[in-house]
């Protein structure tokens, strides 16, 4: 046989081997392989067949480039009923990961043998889907409807030997795949084990009771989502039905959920999220090496830094000011280390190596002689940074990266304060920093490529999402950020409250509104951006001045019980409070701004106009490479709604007219903010979208 789909005869065993690098996806080839050597099997004499994969992983679902085009028979719920109709048992070996379509592909054989080490699982939901080849009916078949929805609504990977005591899988091998799937069809053949169909199980009982309590997780887990439930309703229903009518409703309710904006939207998330790592500006460029990590300043920013460090392998020497500043230091990253420990995260043992023999905390710049990449995390002002630059430049040997983690300050200048500023970089991580995935690298004028190419080196390390910017005030998430927190604060001025606003985002999907994050992240921080901010504003531009009386009153958010909401025990996420309230009501006063009511689909379109447009600059001015990666940095640095693929998709969905006629409706109402994006305007009047410059 040619193609992805291999039948080789081994006395009374047959082996199907799939080959579709990179992961082995159920192309359509390998469906038709799959149907052939199914066809194949039935007329020949072998007794048994083995399913193996070759190369990293057993099939790791459908192939998801094939998505939003016209299907292409044979279907793969055909393809796997064809297989599990076999007279003759079908063992499948599951090495590396059995994912989506690929464990349904397991599903439909006989029986299961999986690798040590090996997982599965139904991520369907994760590309804003649900299982569509079986998955809904046979897993809750084989164990039940509420482990069934367990795994399909978490997405979660599940290890072999929990597969075995769930009755997944019928046996673990630490063999190679064949060798495994050889032995236990030798046991077949011994034993004279007969076909045994899933599909003609019956359902174990049902604990209605955890069946609501996990709907219940489900929903409030998702906010937003579809598919999610929808997944659960299909295996309740389907399962009450003859097996072929629950695959037919399982169908529908695939094709259902393929239509809609979520699937788009979370797919793209997916292939950008892969993008963005492979830059062809660094094609061939080797990284520099990265051994040892120097990190100056253990406070929030450091400290998380040093720890995603040592989790993942790097050894780690922390410079602070003083003794005192030292041993806070070492205590927060231990007190952090424990944390993981107790998550189980990390073993007890292990935790102690790491701090024995991976971290060194001192207040001497000296011991960062052997470092390899140093990211300086001291306070936010260019004058403590570039007296940290001239000793990094004096202590450090040839060739390591200098790095700042900088929010905001210009790279370019703190690149210049050392005799090499092709070494010099920014990496931005985010907020905790070892649990944040986004990591913006910022490119300054001179820095050299290697350079860049070991920015992406150790985000690859750390397991972060790298995303390109440019130097610019903010790179691309903040500088975005500033201009949809002053969008916004002026609908606060006219009338909608910081409730109405976070309440009418959160509706729509963020994970936090605008105004309960800067409770979380500390009103001093919005006060000290606006005062930096002052001497750049330009004639026209309107912004809220009410934090500035929250900072004066103390009111600094969480951290202090008081901000735009109240926390205590009753609301420890806090409550909105009349007096903040009766302060911005003084402000409209002083301003002679009569309020008017907002609605929250106002309140949604407004924010997302100023999102859109500074992404569109961002873009056009080449601080971001294209739009899919200011999406990136939206989805993963500042809880955008996955389920709406970014702020870029989101345009591109609405339609980029109306986006721009958004746009200029408030610019034209007095914000200089909103100057329409010169891309946008483009876009709109060739036709195009942001898709066409990804
Ligand atoms: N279809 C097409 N391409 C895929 C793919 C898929 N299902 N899964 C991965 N790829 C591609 C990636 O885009 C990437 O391509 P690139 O090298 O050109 O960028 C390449 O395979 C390697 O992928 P990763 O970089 O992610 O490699 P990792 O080793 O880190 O991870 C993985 C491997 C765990 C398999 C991960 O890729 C993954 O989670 N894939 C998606 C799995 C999935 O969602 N499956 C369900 C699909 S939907 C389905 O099956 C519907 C069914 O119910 C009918
Ligand atoms: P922080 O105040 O928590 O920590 C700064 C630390 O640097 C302190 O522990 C201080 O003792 C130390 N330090 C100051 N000068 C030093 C010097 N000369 N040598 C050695 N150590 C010195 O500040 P945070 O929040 O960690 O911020 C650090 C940097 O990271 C800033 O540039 C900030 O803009 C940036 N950043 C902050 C984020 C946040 O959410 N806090 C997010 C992303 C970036």
């Amino acid at each position: 046989m040619e193609g992805p789909v291999r039948y080789e005869s081994h006395g009374d065993i047959a082996v199907i081997r799939i080959d579709n690098p990179p992961v082995n996806a159920t192309s359509h080839a390998v469906r038709e392989g799959l149907v052939a050597a199914a066809a194949h099997f039935a007329a020949s004499p072998e007794k048994v067949a083995v399913l193996v994969a070759e190369g990293r992983t057993f099939i790791a679902g459908a192939d998801i480039t094939e998505f939003g085009k016209t299907p292409k028979e044979p279907h793969l719920p055909d393809v796997i009923h064809r297989i599990e109709a076999s007279e003759k048992p079908v063992v499948c070996v599951i090495h590396g990961t059995a994912l989506g379509g690929g464990f349904e592909v397991a599903l439909g054989c006989h029986y299961r043998v999986m690798l040590k080490g090996a997982r599965i699982g139904l991520p369907e939901v994760n590309l804003g889907l649900l299982p569509g080849a079986g998955g809904t009916q046979r897993l809750p078949r084989l164990i039940g409807i509420v482990p069934a929805s367990e795994i399909f609504t978490s997405a979660a990977q599940v290890k072999a030997e929990d597969c075995l005591a769930l009755g997944i899988v019928d046996e673990l091998s630490t063999a190679d795949p064949f060798e495994a799937g050889m032995t236990f069809a030798r046991k077949v053949l011994a034993e004279g084990l007969q076909v045994r169909r899933v599909s003609e199980m019956s359902v174990p009982p049902t604990d209605a009771e955890a069946l609501a309590a996990l709907k219940k997780k489900v929903a409030k887990a998702n906010p937003g989502h579809v598919c999610h439930l929808r997944a659960i309703d299909t295996a309740v229903e389907g399962t009450r039905l003859p097996f072929a009518e629950g695959m037919k409703l399982e169908r529908a309710a695939f094709w259902d959920m393929m239509q809609t904006p979520q699937r788009a939207a979370m797919i793209h998330a997916f292939f950008s999220e892969r993008k963005v790592a492979s830059l062809p500006e660094l094609k061939g460029v080797e990284p520099r090496k990265l051994a040892q990590i120097g990190v100056i300043g253990g406070g929030t920013m450091g400290g998380g830094i040093a720890v995603s460090c040592l989790l993942n392998g790097l050894s780690v020497v922390l410079i602070e000011r003083d003794a005192e500043a030292v041993e806070k230091a070492h205590n927060g990253i231990a007190r952090t280390l424990a944390d993981s420990v107790k998550r189980g995260k990390l073993g007890a043992d292990a935790r102690d190596m790491l701090l024995a023999d991976k971290l060194l905390v001192t207040d001497d710049y000296a011991r960062l002689s052997n470092a390899d990449l140093v990211i300086e995390a001291v306070f936010e002002s260019m004058e403590v940074k570039k007296d940290v630059f001239t000793k990094l430049d004096a202590v450090c040997k040839p060739g390591a990266v200098l790095a700042t983690n900088t929010s905001y300050l210009d790279v370019d200048e703190i690149a210049a304060m050392t005799k090499r500023p092709e070494d010099v970089i920014g990496l931005h991580f985010f907020s905790p920093a070892h649990v944040m995935r986004l990591l913006e690298i910022v490119v300054a004028a001179k820095t050299a490529k290697d350079v860049v190419a070991t920015g992406f080196a150790l985000a690859k390390a750390l397991k972060k999402v790298p995303v390109r910017a440019g130097v610019c005030d903010g790179f691309i998430g903040n500088r975005i950020l500033k201009t949809y927190r002053t969008a916004a604060d002026i609908m606060v001025l006219e009338g909608a409250s910081p409730f109405q606003v976070d309440k009418a985002l959160e509706d729509f999907g963020f994970a936090m509104g605008p105004y309960a994050v800067a409770d979380l992240a500390g009103i001093d921080i919005g006060y000290l951006t606006r005062k930096r901010l002052a001497p750049t504003r330009k004639p026209g531009e309107r912004w809220g001045e009410w934090g500035d009386v929250l900072y004066e009153m103390g009111r600094l958010g969480r951290k202090t019980g008081h901000g735009h909401y109240v926390y205590d025990e009753a609301s420890p996420k806090g409550r909105p409070d009349p007096e903040v309230e009766e302060i911005i009501a003084r402000e409209r006063n002083a301003k002679g701004i009569t309020p008017r009511s907002f609605t929250d689909a106002e309140i949604v379109e407004r924010y997302m106009a100023a999102m859109i447009n500074e992404g569109a600059k961002v873009v056009g001015e080449g601080i971001a490479l294209r739009p899919l990666d200011v999406d990136v940095t939206k989805l993963f640095g500042y809880g955008f709604p996955r389920f709406r693929g970014g702020p870029m998709h989101y345009a591109d969905a609405v339609g980029l007219d109306k986006v721009l006629a958004s746009v200029e409706a408030a610019y034209q109402a007095g914000d200089a903010i909103f100057e329409p994006a010169p891309l946008l305007t483009k876009l709109v009047a060739e036709g195009k979208t942001f898709a066409d410059l990804n």
